[in-house]
């Protein structure tokens, strides 16, 4: 019989499944993509019960179940008591205290119920779990580890080592001093969800100028040398009330938050463009600390920061190490699966099997998958009009459609585990069109106009293309656009207000050109992804062309479509031309009228 270890992440945000078959990863999926509830922090239920199904097992088939972090530990009244007695700065990691033996037992007595589940039940620490999803995936024999979020139990940064079957964490930063709050209260401030917002603040910045660094250093953030800082807690709210800032933040800044919806003024991106600065300088001096400390040429990371992709390119530009490698489930999601490695490594002592220059994540398509006969019963049940053709037919024809400016709608295969669509759940578009950033953001997925999209370019391409020569398969490293491609602003151009100068073309890819000629490079390899890689090369036979625009396949507020009843409702209700369901191909035009019922996808869950 083999090994199952499952893994869980619940009750704070994102929460998520996985499950792990003699060490390898069978099955990992977030618990919003059968909710339907974006950000879904209830327990995981149907990611559960998916993984189970994955593997063929029941829950009595589990030989462990891991809980990401120890929840209790975030109540207020420890934290406050902790907080009258701690020093500041990075600090030695230490090991929970008595209170949470107490609490574990309605932990346990909760997860049991759940599950219908007897046997052990292991928990890690929050960032332990973080740096395991870092460390153990990764494609490194031995790597330093840096964790960042919002905040753990009360460890907001962690870092560390990793290496053979075991990772050390040795340092940490605790809370209140953390920089995913830090970014999170600007991210408020600005008008936007905490949680998953902090991508549009990233996407923001660079049409402003980083007016307030100097503001926000001498009033709000004490930053030391080595990376650690002290927040200065009159500007926060965070530590007694529901909101992030208070009226001292706002009279600092000049002005109440921007209510969400209301237009965005220079003020708001000089402010976002500030906060990104701050956030490199204090990843880019931790990360010094880290090299300092463990001498080892490449980094893991995790962690809600990890997500900040630009960031994380100038770590590889400017930082110290030789590599980096980032946790796909960068934030809580993942915990699930750093806990399940945690216990298969640390708990039953195996080794890690590592192939040079390959990571253990599968392209992390690791979610539901549907056979052919499961879709085309769907479509037939629906009314759809679609027709199958042959596998070089449909990718050529898709190829054509997307060179004539069509926007097509692409699920193929198993979905993706973490916040970015990859090829699997995806919605695609010619990045040669001027006019497509503004069509994809406003008609396809209502949302704001100022919004980049990403490209996605094959592996081998990459640097005909882009100022990056490495892997970047889940779209977590921004570089620049190749300097040859971009076209300099002219003087007129310059003088433009920040978001006026969305429309002046860029560079010979414009679509995935952002406004500072960066873009969040997601690499294509055959050996992940066949279909998704072979459709590129057939547009680049086609249009000479090797990139395509890859957004996520989901409208503003929505979760990423995870069944073919998801992807059919989101193609119908928005003006996406055509979708492939692999291996059919539906046309917007053929299709019956669409009528859209209140329990519509709930008709069509996985069960
Ligand atoms: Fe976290």
């Amino acid at each position: 019989m083999p090994i199952y270890i499952l893994g869980i992440s619940a009750y704070y945000h994102d929460s998520a499944a996985c499950l792990l078959r003699d060490g390898d990863i069978v099955a990992a999926v977030q618990e919003e993509r059968f909710s339907r509830v974006k950000g879904d922090a209830a327990f995981p239920t149907r990611a559960v019960a998916y993984c189970l199904k994955a593997a063929g097992i029941s829950a009595a088939d589990l030989t462990v179940v891991g809980f990401y972090d120890k929840p209790v530990l975030k109540f207020d009244r420890i934290l406050e008591t902790y907080l009258s007695v701690a020093p500041a700065g990075f600090r030695s990691f230490a090991l929970a205290g008595p209170v949470w033996l107490k609490e574990k037992l309605y932990l346990d007595r909760q997860l049991r119920e759940a599950l219908g589940y007897r046997g052990e039940l292991l928990y890690a620490e929050h960032h332990e779990s973080h740096a395991a999803s870092a460390f153990f995936p990764s494609p490194f024999e031995e790597a330093a580890i840096l964790t960042a979020d919002g905040v753990g139990e009360w460890a907001t940064a962690s870092f560390g080592t990793g290496r053979d079957n075991d990772i050390e964490l040795l340092r940490e930063l605790h809370w209140p001093d953390s920089l995913g709050l830090l970014y999170a209260a600007f991210t408020s401030y600005l008008g936007f969800k905490v949680n998953s917002g902090e991508y549009k603040v990233m996407g923001l910045a660079p049409y402003g100028e980083p007016k307030y660094v100097d503001l926000i250093y001498r009033e709000l953030v004490d930053l030391r040398e080595d990376g650690s800082f002290s927040l200065n807690q009159k500007y926060f709210n965070y530590l007694t009330g529901l909101t992030m800032t208070n009226g001292a933040f706002d009279e600092l800044f000049g002005g109440p938050p921007r209510l969400p919806e209301t237009p965005l003024t220079q003020r708001e991106t000089d402010l976002a463009r500030s906060i990104q600065v701050v956030c490199e300088e204090i990843l880019l001096r931790m990360a010094r600390t880290v090299h300092r400390e463990t001498a080892l040429a490449d980094l893991c990371l995790a962690g809600g920061v990890a997500l900040n992709c630009v960031a994380n390119g100038r770590l590889l530009r400017e930082g110290p190490f030789r590599r980096i490698w980032t946790q796909p489930a960068a934030g809580d999601a993942g915990g699930a699966l750093g806990v399940a490695q945690l216990i298969w490594h640390r708990h039953c002592g195996k080794p890690r099997r590592v192939i040079a220059g390959k990571d253990a994540m599968r392209g992390a398509y690791l979610g539901p998958g549907f056979t052919p006969e499961e879709i085309e019963r769907f479509l037939q049940a629906q009314g759809a009009v679609y027709h199958r053709p042959d596998r070089p037919s449909l990718l050529r024809r898709v190829a054509e459609l997307l060179a004539e400016e069509k926007v097509v709608g692409w699920f193929d295969g198993r979905m993706e585990f973490g916040p970015r669509a990859l090829g699997a759940r995806s919605i695609l578009a010619d990045p040669r069109s001027p006019r497509m950033q503004s069509q994809l953001n406003l008609k396809i997925k209502f949302r704001e106009g100022f919004r980049p999209f990403a490209p996605s370019v094959l592996r081998e391409r990459v640097s005909d293309y882009f100022e990056l020569d490495c892997d970047s398969p889940y779209m977590l490293l921004v570089a620049p656009v190749k300097r040859q491609r971009q076209i300099p602003m002219t003087e007129a151009q310059r003088q433009l207000w920040g978001i006026e100068r969305l429309n002046v073309v860029r560079s010979d890819v414009p679509a995935v050109t952002h406004v500072d000629y960066s873009a969040r490079i997601q690499t294509v390899s055959r050996d992940t992804n066949a279909n998704f890689y072979e459709l590129i090369a057939e547009f680049e036979r086609l249009t000479g062309c090797a990139v395509l625009v890859n957004t996520s396949f989901n409208v503003r507020g929505e979760p990423i479509v995870c069944t073919p009843a998801d992807a059919y409702r989101c193609f119908m209700r928005t003006q996406l031309d055509y979708l492939v369901l692999w291996p059919f191909l539906l046309d917007k035009a053929a299709q019956p009228e669409w009528k859209d019922a209140a329990d519509w996808h709930t008709q069509y869950q996985l069960d």
